[in-house]
């Protein structure tokens, strides 16, 4: 007799799925999916509003990551306008981009992921998650909060406001930065610095202690995609596309925004309202990519700041060609947060940061504009196309979460495979399927533009569709 459990929705990551275990007659598992179930269609809805609009209304897709949206958003406009954007408007969202990427993976790796690493996927499901966290270990809780704060702090002092800053707009950013809040930054990157440090001392010697995890985590050969700089080094705001494969090779390289359809398709499947991107020359599924901080730092060749550059080398040392196991996107992300500390403070050391010209004015001058960027789950894109006055034809979004859909749903299944028991079903192996989900760090409020979170339900169903068993779960 076959059954199906389904997990719904997933606790500690950002917005609402359901995950579906399919067992067959011996209890074992035999198939997984991951089911997006919200859908609110931005894509259609800003049809005839006027281009420039877009960015502060594409920032409202996601309330955990408005600046991504910004920022892709912000660079179709400026294809749009096909104008020059002054050099340090782009040096500033850059920086804005990057305390997004800090801020995020601080929320992702302390307040999402570290119960289970600290406290271990078994335990008790009533304190494993932050306030766990902090009763064992204040410090590293503490450095959570700090350096998110960091991040949040960048965003909100360039801004103005945390939440939805429409500061980045098209051709630029609408005020020039001061030499008080660049010096507040400055103050604050020691401090962000040494957590960065002593978090990823920590989580290398915790390593060990997941050597199964790292083993069967979505650890299977696939492509990987993410943007990079002339010189090959990592890149976050801008840059051309490259996918490597399995072994590390590049498949495509250097790939401009224009071409982005001719590397990446979309597949629909009718039981999830997220697409399935892959990688057109293979094929569907067999195109099956990932993005994100694993990704960038297995298509990158270095990264271009001292302190990441070596912890790459030891990154490096993880695989034989691209480091294949999506347990490691914890270790990339949090060489990533070094390499954005570094960046800021790079930044801020710009000459030309406080100059007064940040933006370009102009009409739309060309039909078509594509925004590509890097957001901390992975790649962006944001394609547009207006009419004679600007107003918007048609929006293509293509999110990180959706071009990770494949490689998440074998990820479910390899780990699930590994470690449910469908005869003897408990807490603790149903917490790894969702733990191979936070790894992904997916962001649902960018797949669905749905917010808010649900409870969790497990439901056990047999062959006849007859619930068997539930377990409910507050987040
Ligand atoms: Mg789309
Ligand atoms: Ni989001």
């Amino acid at each position: 007799m076959s059954r199906t459990i389904t997990i719904d929705p997933l606790t500690r990551i950002e917005g609402h799925a359901r995950i579906t275990l399919h067992l067959g007659p011996d209890g074992q598992v035999s198939d997984a999916l991951f089911h997006v179930t919200q859908f609110r269609g931005f894509e259609k809805f800003v049809e005839g509003r006027p281009f420039h609009e877009m960015p502060s209304i594409m920032a409202r897709i996601c309330g955990i990551c408005p600046v991504s949206h910004l920022v892709a958003s912000a660079k179709a406009c400026d294809e749009l306008l096909a104008v020059r954007i002054p050099h340090t408007a782009i040096q500033l969202r850059r920086l804005m981009n990057i305390g997004q990427i800090v801020q995020s993976h601080a929320l992702n790796f302390f307040h999402l992921s570290s119960p289970d690493l600290l406290l271990g996927f078994d335990s008790d499901p009533a304190t494993r998650n932050i306030f766990g966290v902090l009763a064992k270990r204040p410090d590293l809780a503490r450095d959570g909060i700090r350096l998110r704060q960091f991040g949040q702090q960048v965003i909100e002092w360039l801004g103005k406001e945390r939440i939805h800053p429409a500061w980045i707009v098209a051709g630029g950013v609408s005020s020039p930065l001061t030499a008080a809040v660049r010096d507040r930054i400055l103050a604050a990157i020691p401090e962000a610095r040494q957590i960065a440090h002593r978090t990823m001392d920590w989580f290398k010697r915790s390593l060990e202690n997941y050597r199964e995890e790292t083993r069967t985590f979505g650890n299977f050969p696939s492509l990987f995609l993410g943007l990079v700089g002339p010189d090959g080094e990592l890149e976050h705001y801008d840059g051309r596309l490259r996918f490597v494969d399995a072994t590390g090779e590049k498949v495509a390289d250097g790939i401009e925004n224009a071409d982005y359809a001719s590397v990446i398709g979309e597949a629909v499947e009718p039981w999830s309202y997220l697409k399935f991107p892959y990688y057109k020359p293979t094929g569907y599924p067999e195109g099956m990519y990932r993005v994100g901080p694993l990704a960038r730092l297995n298509v990158c060749d270095r990264i271009g700041t001292p302190e990441a550059d070596a912890e790459l080398a030891e990154f490096r040392e993880l695989g034989r060609g691209a480091v294949l196991s999506s347990f490691h996107y914890h270790f990339a992300r949090l060489v990533e947060v070094i390499y954005g500390i570094e960046m800021i403070e790079q930044i801020l050391n710009d000459p030309e940061i406080l100059s007064t010209h940040v933006r370009a004015e102009a009409g739309p001058n060309a039909r078509r504009g594509i925004g590509i960027s890097e957001a901390p789950r992975g790649l962006l894109i944001h394609d547009y196309t207006i009419d004679e006055q600007g107003l918007m034809r048609g929006a293509n979004l293509i999110i990180a979460t959706g071009h990770n859909n494949l490689a998440m749903s074998r990820g479910i299944l390899q780990v699930a495979r590994r470690y449910v028991d469908g005869n003897n079903l408990k807490e603790g192996m149903l917490n790894r399927v969702e733990a191979v989900i936070r790894a992904f760090d997916p962001c649902l409020s960018c797949s669905t533009h749905a917010a808010g979170k649900m409870p969790m339900r497990i439901e056990l169903f047999d062959a006849d569709g007859r619930k068997v068993n539930e377990v409910m779960r507050q987040p």
